[in-house]
């Protein structure tokens, strides 16, 4: 299975930060945020990723990200020139994605929690489509699932009513047809491709599996000052508590035997001797 990253979009919210700079290469406290995506695609085991950028951003994001050898990954590049949609990082990725499977994530989504990572095998060896479903108090502002004796009967974006508190996350597993399916969509009323069509799309196929993260599991979408602020007092609050590092894509390489220690430390070598490099020198492969 390939990933792909979308980290383009205009980042309104979060106006005038974001103005400038994207958003998912602002700090989550002690990294940027696309490092916690990231993270999560290579605990999915997922090697060969495809970052989608917008065109005046690129090389920012290749100054922080390279090729991915640092993180024993294969890292290419693609921009997106205008927001169309999140569906449309499908069809910009269609030579990237060729005839595989495909985990694509949102650049400003932060998981942490265990569910994801037990459940390898199945988003590994999928058919059809899987999403990952998340329990709010306030659905309304993202696509929210209607369920129905155990299957996702319809998703609905930004509903004023919603029909249940599962809201779909910023991670979607497509199986090689995704290519073919995504050519159907037409633009929305706000003149994007929308992802919640695509999921439709699979749920009239009867190809669409959900899986549901546990309360205890945390996620979030850093799209608003406060969410950002939330999420790196989080991260901050448990990483001192414990003593670890959440979403150092090089730890979580280290962890998966991506890269060895040996390699990680002639990496470190060449960078400033910080909490960040030296809690990955000391820690164990
Ligand atoms: P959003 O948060 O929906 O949009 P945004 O980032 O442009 O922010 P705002 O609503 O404040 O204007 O996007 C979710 C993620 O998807 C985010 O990481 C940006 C990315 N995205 C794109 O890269 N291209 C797109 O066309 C869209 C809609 C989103």
């Amino acid at each position: 299975m390939k990933g792909i990253i979308l980290a383009g979009g205009q980042g309104t919210r979060l106006h005038p930060i974001t103005i400038s700079y994207s958003k998912q290469l602002l700090p989550v406290y002690d990294k940027p945020l696309i490092y916690y995506p990231l993270s999560t695609l290579i605990n999915l085991k997922i090697k060969e990723i495809l970052i989608i950028v917008n065109p005046d951003q690129l090389n920012n994001f290749k100054k922080l990200l390279g090729n991915g050898s640092q993180f024993g990954l294969k890292f290419s590049y693609a921009t997106q020139k205008k927001a169309n949609g999140i569906a449309e990082a499908l069809i910009i990725g269609k030579n990237f994605i060729k005839n595989n499977s495909v985990a694509l994530i949102l650049g400003d989504n932060i998981f942490y929690g265990q569910d994801l990572y037990k459940n390898v095998s199945v988003i590994n060896n999928n058919n059809g489509s899987i999403i990952f479903l998340y329990k709010l108090n306030n659905p309304s502002q993202y696509g929210v699932a209607n369920i129905k004796k155990n299957k996702v009967t319809s998703i609905v974006e930004k509903p004023k009513k919603p029909k249940s508190n599962y809201v779909v996350t910023g991670l979607y597993i497509y199986d090689k047809n995704v290519s073919n399916l995504v050519k159907k969509l037409k633009p929305s009323k706000r003149g994007e491709l929308e992802i919640t069509d695509l999921n439709n799309l699979y749920i009239k196929n009867n190809n669409l599996n959900y899986i549901k993260l546990k309360d205890s599991s945390v996620w979030f979408d850093a799209g608003t000052p406060d969410s950002l602020l939330s999420a790196s007092q989080y991260i901050q609050a448990i990483q001192n508590r414990n003593n670890i590092l959440i979403s150092s894509p090089e730890e979580v390489s280290l962890k998966n035997k991506i890269i060895t220690k040996v390699k990680l430390n002639k990496i470190l070598k060449s960078k400033s001797q910080n909490d960040y490099y030296k809690f990955l020198k000391d820690s164990e492969n």
